[in-house]
């Protein structure tokens, strides 16, 4: 069978995976995050292909793909923010932070993009607690420590 989304170097790589891992769910999770790391999103064609390949129904990858807001599937815009408001973060000035983006972007949190340039999600914890509040920006990670309005203009402008 053809695949168009996953390429001989996904396939080979997920074929590694099952050695390693011990539960198809690991697997699972694995090739989405190969899925995404090359195409920045996930789609339902992703999913199904997926699920198709793995032998595994569409429900099981549509569940996992919900559960972790890392794969959850970006909107209809070119760039995804993601900004943690855990614990953590919260305490670091996440909620300025996410106001910031807010207004400089135009767009709101959590809601369908306007202009199609930038998604702006909360999330939990991405793994950067010491640089809280963090936040990424497609595959960027960025330091929220010292976050000034005119940096973070800066910042987005690279986003076109
Ligand atoms: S709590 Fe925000 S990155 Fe960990």
């Amino acid at each position: 069978m053809e695949y168009t989304y996953l390429t001989p170097e996904i396939i080979n790589k997920i074929e590694e995976y099952k050695k390693e891992f011990l539960t198809k769910e690991q697997v699972i999770i694995q090739a989405l995050h190969l899925i995404y790391s090359k195409y920045r999103d996930i789609t339902l064609d992703h999913m199904l292909e997926l699920s198709n390949y793995l032998e595994v129904p569409l429900s099981q990858i549509e569940g996992i793909v919900s559960f972790y807001d890392m794969f959850r599937v970006k909107r209809n815009a070119r760039h995804h923010i993601r900004v943690c408001k855990n614990l953590p973060c919260h305490i670091m000035g996440c909620k300025k932070l996410i106001e910031l983006f807010e207004k400089l972007t135009g767009e709101e949190r959590n809601q369908e993009s306007k202009n199609g340039r930038f998604y702006i999600e909360t999330v939990e914890c991405i793994g950067a607690c010491s640089v809280a509040p963090a936040f990424m920006i497609d595959d960027d990670l960025y330091d929220g420590t010292k976050i000034t309005e005119e940096k973070l203009n800066e910042i987005l402008s690279k986003y076109t």
